[in-house]
């Protein structure tokens, strides 16, 4: 078991004495989807029902015969129904008066940009399930996903779940090494990268990295190229017979696919994300319940409408992206904006030049991305008008009230609601929310669980904490949650679910109640950091350092970060007669961009002569968690060697001078 003991951080005291009260405007509420607080009640009376009424919404081709089946830890939603997710993202508008509606609004980073009605989305997906099938692709089968943020990315998801085959998407920023290891943990059969992408006017070469992870990964018979730029392709090396350019299997392709008939259990996608140990997990996500869940969430907690155009700024390569750029908002047939690159790119006006543009009403981003706003000042959004917007939200990271407010009052004009937004890759939902029309709004808390969600503050004992502080845990099945660890049922048992007992779920983070019910997130309790927004696992930077042939060992912990939320600080110690200093310091943070991406790359390394270790040999994080924080030290008795500690602060102290 991890050392998991919560960090309550102190200025949760501070928040709490935050009266600041923000209620819906009523311009808000009269139009809302929700402006009666008593869905909540109706809600908890029978959530099963409520989940059966959203249920009613989308299209099926038989009906289901129970909507839960809970054997603890296991669920089964919707049980004994068919359904197809693409039928409900995009066959079910084109038949109606969405057909030519934008789907998707896509601007690239150097300013080209394209247009997808849902007509149009509907050939794009179907031809290309048509080419998958034509390349072997069969129901059930694993295809990996290795884009920038283009179109190409959502069709070749939607042609998957077209034909019954399992996305695994993997973000552009992770190395071959990381690529690999998730090509080869679910024996992916396909994978669709492209020649490049763009990044802060630099070519992210996705093919080159694709090759170098696909030399060690076997199970991969085809690659299929998506040419970035339409005649301008970026120099790569195809290899004849195993790597085909998108655009030339895309000519012959008929449009038009009969959709598989899924069961309402079957796999719809693997994300892999970080955990506790070394090795990431393949978070499994299912059809139906999947489906239900984001189709609710979207419309409700973003108030969506017809006629809004929503961007939500995450990377398809998150789960943010899955759920709430591709699944959710096109399963309600909504607009939705995508820009590939970089907010500060060319200038630092980018994003608000693009909800100029396109007069985009709905704005979801993460509180790192705010933090950098602010940073960059308010002249850059007064520049442009933003008076579409009519609701923003967060999503990724605890919000400061600072960064909350600066977001209301610059972005929002002091007039439109927030909706910060609590959830997980595992979650596959929104779970602790606002609802814009009802919710009266604290700066920094996400407030209450979405209806028919239940969560709860516990202790590690397991004791409900009616208000104050504890551990997070969701004490009900919901339709999104996951279904497993892909290829590891039993650490899918013993990471969510042996906490308190097997019907209680345990998010890994910690969180408080106040008088009013409202949930205040705190970060995690756990090995797992949040890097602006990123998941990564200590443990995984770890492997990464010790897979270096100086270092003996390593440690890594989080510290806190004004931009950032958490920083990545690593305590290294280095082989017998190995020289220690700032050019190996560099080597090392360059060797875990190399292994992991550089998402990881450590933001500072300490050499240290010695860890500090308990008796039995476990390094204390909570002691370097400490050193790194430049808080006084707690207990050190059990240490094996209390001086360790005491010298590594002081040097720590005298490097960050
Ligand atoms: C954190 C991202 C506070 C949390 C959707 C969680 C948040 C982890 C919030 C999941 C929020 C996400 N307030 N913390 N609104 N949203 N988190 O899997 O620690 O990438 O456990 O999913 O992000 O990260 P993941």
């Amino acid at each position: 078991m991890p050392d998991s003991s919560p960090q309550l951080p102190a200025e949760l005291a501070a928040l709490l004495k935050e009266d600041r009260r923000f209620p819906p405007p009523p311009w808000f509420s009269t139009t809302a989807h929700v402006a009666d607080a008593g869905v909540y009640e109706r809600a908890a009376a029978d959530p099963e029902g409520f989940w059966d009424e959203w249920a009613r919404e989308l299209e099926w081709y038989r009906p289901w015969e129970r909507v839960l089946d809970w054997t603890p830890p296991h669920a089964k939603w919707f049980v004994g129904g068919q359904i197809n997710v693409t039928v409900n993202c995009i066959d079910r508008h084109v038949r109606g008066a969405r057909r030519n509606k934008a789907a998707i609004i896509w601007e690239g980073e150097p300013g080209d940009h394209r247009t997808l009605t849902y007509f149009d989305l509907y050939r794009e997906v179907t031809s290309f399930a048509n080419v998958l099938k034509s390349l072997g692709v069969a129901r059930g089968d694993r295809v990996a996903i290795y884009l920038p943020l283009i179109p190409e990315l959502a069709v070749a998801m939607l042609a998957s779940a077209r034909i019954g085959a399992v996305h695994s998407v993997v973000f552009g920023g992770f190395s071959a090494e990381s690529l690999r290891d998730r090509i080869n943990d679910a024996q992916a059969a396909v994978l669709i990268t492209a020649d490049g992408g763009y990044r802060r006017g630099q070519i992210v070469p996705l093919k080159r990295t694709a090759d170098e992870a696909i030399r060690e990964a076997p199970s991969i018979r085809h690659v299929i190229v998506v040419q970035r730029q339409a005649g301008a392709p970026i120099p790569v090396h195809i290899q004849e017979g195993r790597d085909h350019w998108y655009h030339r299997l895309m000519e012959d392709a008929p449009s038009g696919c009969e959709p598989e008939r899924m069961d309402a259990e079957d796999m719809l996608y693997i994300l892999y994300t970080s955990g506790t140990t070394g090795k990431p997990k393949g978070i499994v996500h299912t059809t139906a319940g999947y489906l239900v869940g984001i189709y609710a969430t979207t419309k409700w907690v973003f108030d969506l409408r017809d006629e809004d155009v929503y961007w939500c700024t995450a990377d398809i390569g998150w789960v943010t992206g899955h759920s709430y750029v591709v699944y959710g908002p096109l399963a309600n047939g909504a607009t939705v904006v995508m820009y590939e690159g970089a907010p500060d790119w060319p200038e630092k006006d980018r994003f608000w030049r693009i909800v100029e543009r396109y007069g985009v009403t709905i704005f979801y981003t993460a509180p790192t991305a705010i933090r950098a706003f602010m940073r960059w000042g308010t002249d850059w959004p007064k520049r442009c008008k933003l008076d579409s917007l009519r609701l923003l939200g967060t999503v990724g990271e605890p919000i400061n009230p600072e960064a909350w407010i600066w977001y209301y009052a610059n972005i929002g004009g002091s007039r439109i609601p927030i909706v910060d937004t609590w959830w997980q890759t595992e979650t596959g939902m929104i779970m602790i929310t606002p609802l814009p029309g009802v919710t009266t709004l604290k700066p920094g808390s996400a407030t209450r669980p979405f209806p028919g969600v239940s969560a709860a503050v516990l202790t590690t004992a397991g004791d409900r904490v009616e208000v104050g502080g504890g551990l997070l845990a969701i004490t009900r099945p919901w339709p999104a949650m996951l279904r497993g660890i892909y290829g590891d049922p039993e650490r899918y048992v013993r990471q969510y679910w042996t906490r308190w007992n097997d019907s209680t779920y345990f998010t890994g983070d910690g969180a408080k109640v106040d008088e009013d019910g409202y949930f205040w997130l705190l970060g995690r309790v756990d090995d797992v950091l949040n890097v602006a927004g990123h998941r990564i696992g200590t443990m995984e930077v770890e492997s990464a350092l010790v897979d270096h042939p100086r270092v003996a060992e390593a440690a890594v912990v989080g510290r806190s970060h004004e931009l950032k939320g958490q920083a990545i600080a690593a305590f290294v110690t280095v082989k017998e007669g190995t020289q220690a200093n700032p050019a190996l310091a560099d080597e090392l943070k360059e060797h875990v961009v190399h292994k992991i991406g550089a998402i990881a790359r450590p933001d500072e390394i300490l050499f240290a002569a010695d860890l500090p270790k308990t008796r039995s040999g476990k390094i204390m994080r909570r002691l370097l968690r400490d050193i790194a924080e430049g808080k006084t030290l707690g207990d050190t008795t059990t240490l094996a060697d209390p001086a360790v500690v005491a010298k590594l602060k002081e040097k720590y102290e005298e490097e960050a001078g």
